[in-house]
């Protein structure tokens, strides 16, 4: 049997396609390899995000370039958002590439593949000729209790520094009966807990007007009603798009969790104008207060960027000031990366490299020190678990996340995709510890 590995750069979103990549490898009648040393067709789902992962592939890359000679019969594969990215240009790079293509032309692979072997390099990209939605493609999923759903792809805004809409395409909201179709074919199959999936996932719906009148939180209650689902995420939403509706959807529906991942780029209103995030810091803060009005033991995460094009020590501050102000359960912090071809890359006063070094260590003593202490307070307090798997790093104990999507590792029995209590004894600034209590969560 021949056999593939594919190997995942970035996202949820792309972790996603490598499930639709997967499947159609496997209807075409390849297995799983554990390594890509014993694959015959590897491949790589990239990332360009920023600029490290564009240095993780090339040594990946490397890598398959020695297996390669090794076995020419090998079949090399570069897709996702650095290969649309960089388009043809690929194959100059990086010459034993047999396979490129973009993520919206993930549906051709097949084609390629089940064609032919090694040889000769071809290509698909486009975003806009050719683009379509998981539900048409088999998938491999990696978990039976939980599941992806994509609701739309691209994104409609203009984020100075973003390389997404470049690659991705404008935004294209998906069916709500398709999307519950698949949700309900997932829960048939077990799934209970379910991450809605859209670079801009609260503003599914508008494009579908005025054929269809709809709005995200519509979208939630809709899932929420399907038999079986116990917990439903979504991510990432835009703070600009967050409604009223939504709101109220998140506080309503049993299953959709206590968690927002709410990326805030930055606290300074200045530099969130020149970002054209098309928020300031008032109304965001605003929005926070709305969302913890509404929903009870809300958890708060975001993704933070330090050293966008003319930041300043004051406006840094002001970013840190907000993490004060707000005090996430977790956040993502980032160094701002230039991407070729966005409107920040080629903006004056790019902050120097130390500066942005010094800067993000400071964000992240902080975002740890408010995390550590918010994981803290839930110490002596019993959570809902969704049990994963063994614990990575103690193989006696078990891991699950909570509700407000905190990673536990506990002890005592129970099998991966049970729901259970547990007892919090400790806590870290990104994980708790405790053991499973004697009594099912309320
Ligand atoms: N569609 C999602 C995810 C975007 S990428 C959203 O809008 O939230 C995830 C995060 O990467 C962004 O939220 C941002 O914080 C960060 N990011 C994006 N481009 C970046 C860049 N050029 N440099 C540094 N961080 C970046
Ligand atoms: Fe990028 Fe902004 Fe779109 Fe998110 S909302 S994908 S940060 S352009
Ligand atoms: Fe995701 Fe990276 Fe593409 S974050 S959308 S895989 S550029």
């Amino acid at each position: 049997m021949r056999r593939y590995h594919v190997t995942t750069f970035g996202c949820q979103m792309n972790a996603h396609d490598s499930e639709r990549i997967k499947g159609m490898l496997e209807e075409l009648g390849l297995g799983e390899s554990s390594s890509p040393d014993e694959a015959d067709v590897l491949v790589f789902n990239t990332c360009t995000i920023r600029e490290k992962p564009d240095t993780r592939l090339a040594a990946h890359l490397g890598n398959a370039k020695m297996l390669k000679e090794r076995d020419p019969e090998r079949v090399i594969a570069v897709g996702g958002c650095y290969a649309e990215a960089q388009r043809e240009r690929i194959f100059g790079q990086y010459p034993f590439v047999d396979v490129a293509f973009g993520p919206g032309s993930i549906s051709h692979l097949g084609d390629w593949l089940g064609a032919g072997g090694a040889g000769v390099a071809r290509s698909s990209f486009g975003i806009a000729e050719e683009r379509s939605f998981a539900a048409a493609l088999p998938m491999h999923r990696e978990r039976s209790f939980q599941a992806w759903v994509q609701v739309s792809m691209g994104c409609n805004s203009k984020c100075a520094y973003c390389i997404v809409p470049a690659v991705r395409g404008r935004e294209v909201s998906r069916r709500p009966g398709e999307i519950v179709a698949e949700v309900t074919r997932l829960a048939a199959e077990g799934v209970m807990e379910l991450t809605l999936l859209g670079q801009n996932v609260n503003s599914w719906g508008r494009d579908l007007r005025p054929d269809l009148d709809t709005e995200f939180g519509e979208l939630l209650r809709a899932c929420d009603a399907v038999e079986g689902i116990e917990r439903i995420r979504f991510t990432s939403p835009h703070p600009k798009d967050f409604r009223e509706p939504v709101i109220a959807a998140i506080a309503d529906c049993a299953s959709v969790c206590e968690h927002v991942h709410l990326p805030l780029q930055s606290g300074s209103t200045r530099i969130l104008k020149a970002m054209r995030r098309t928020y300031s810091r008032e109304r965001y803060l605003a929005l926070v207060e709305r969302l913890r009005d509404g929903i009870p033991d809300l958890a708060l995460g975001t993704d933070i960027i330090v050293g966008f094009p003319g930041e300043t020590e004051n406006d840094f501050r002001e970013t840190l000031e907000v993490v004060e102000a707000v005090r996430y359960d977790s956040a993502f912090t980032f160094v701002y990366s230039p991407r070729q071809g966005t409107e920040a890359a080629s903006l004056p006063n790019q902050v120097p490299d130390e500066v942005k070094r010094e800067r993000i260590e400071r964000l992240v003593e902080l975002v740890q020190r408010i995390a550590r202490e918010r994981n803290a307070a839930r110490v002596g307090g019993v959570e809902e678990v969704l049990v994963e798997g063994v614990s990575r790093t103690d193989d006696a104990r078990l891991r699950g996340r909570t509700r407000r999507n905190t990673t536990v590792h506990f002890s005592g029995d129970a099998a991966p995709g049970e729901l259970v209590a547990v007892e919090i004894e400790s806590a870290t600034s990104t994980t708790l510890g405790g053991r499973r209590a004697a009594l099912v969560a309320a």
